[in-house]
């Protein structure tokens, strides 16, 4: 009895498996097919919403140093300051705009500096974004709601505004994160807030296939060289460690690398992709309690 269930459940298994693979090579080569192109002389823009740090400044010198066909990187953060200096280290010609995401006024900048050339957005990464650690006390309702206004709202907005300017062959990179694949006590908002991008990156995949943009959820580890972590720490100090971070500039090397093909999710790094596996294979429960014993440590 056992042994049938066994093996139906096995080749149920093998058959998903099968279809997921199938379904992704197909969607690949869907991108590749030719089709006509209108070409109405347009300036090919990147625009890299959080590029005055970590990894949204590893993107911009990446595009600047390999991004063919790439006129102008728009970087996009509030500090203008630090946007200059990312601007001055790169060989790519740029434009900054100091802008808060999480405000009406911000969005509506970008919105005006979209419609007021005659441009071409080629990638678009939404980088922007910030998490902070502890428990539903220690994290105030501001900073819950700025996690959900950038990690979400914005990301959707910015992605709103540039898919007009998009065609055939551009790219949106949504950066979400390996905390979107499980719910994480202690960081319960910024985890559900990747989980929302995570989602709605792959569904958003699909509406923009027919029209063959390609859209990818970048979903990291720690990562041990940005801000990131200096803002997500709070008081309650919640999680202790974050062992084997990885290195923002890796990062945005293999997310770039293997979006340019229009993987739907990539995760950069041997940690996200077993904990991507993982997150398939058991219930939330059981993952819940290992982070429990995890953050402990
Ligand atoms: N580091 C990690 O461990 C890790 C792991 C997984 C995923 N991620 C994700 O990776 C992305 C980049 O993070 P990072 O590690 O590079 O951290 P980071 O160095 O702190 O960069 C965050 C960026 O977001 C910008 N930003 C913050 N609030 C903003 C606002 N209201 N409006 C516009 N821009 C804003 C910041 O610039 P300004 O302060 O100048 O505005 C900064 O450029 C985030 O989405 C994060 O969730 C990080």
């Amino acid at each position: 009895m056992f042994g049938i269930v066994g093996e139906i459940a096995g080749n149920v298994f093998i058959f998903a498996l099968l279809a997921g693979v199938a379904a992704i090579l197909a969607e690949l080569l869907w991108y590749r097919l030719p089709g006509k192109e209108k070409n109405r002389g347009q300036k090919r823009i990147a625009i890299i919403t959080g590029a005055s740090s970590g990894l949204g400044r590893e993107y911009a010198r990446l595009i600047s140093e390999k991004g063919k066909g790439i006129d102008e990187i728009w970087l996009v953060a509030r500090r203008s300051e630090r946007l200059k200096d990312v601007a001055d280290s790169v060989s790519c010609k740029t434009r900054c705009l100091s802008a808060d995401l999480t405000d009406e006024s911000g969005l509506e900048k970008l919105y005006e500096s979209l419609n007021q050339q005659n441009i071409r957005v080629g990638i678009l990464i939404n980088c922007a974004g910030f998490g902070k650690i502890g428990d539903y006390k220690a994290v105030s309702l501001n900073d819950k709601k700025g996690m959900i206004d950038l990690n979400c709202t914005a990301a959707v907005a910015v992605t709103d505004m540039c898919i007009p300017f998009m065609g055939k062959g551009d790219r949106i990179i949504n950066v979400c994160s390996t905390a979107g694949f499980q719910p994480f006590q202690k960081l319960g908002i910024y985890a559900a807030s990747k989980a929302f991008l995570l989602r709605y990156t792959r569904a958003l995949r699909m509406e923009l296939l027919p029209r063959r943009i390609m859209v990818t959820a970048v979903c990291p580890y720690w990562i041990g060289d940005t801000e990131f972590i200096p803002v997500a720490k709070t008081a309650d100090n919640g999680i202790k460690r974050f062992p084997f971070a990885s290195k923002a500039s890796r990062v945005a090397g293999v997310s770039l690398a293997w979006s340019l093909p229009g993987l739907p999710v990539i995760t950069p790094g041997i940690v996200c992709t077993i904990h991507r596996f993982f997150s398939k294979m058991f219930p939330d429960t059981v993952l819940q309690y290992i982070w429990e014993g995890i953050r402990r440590i």
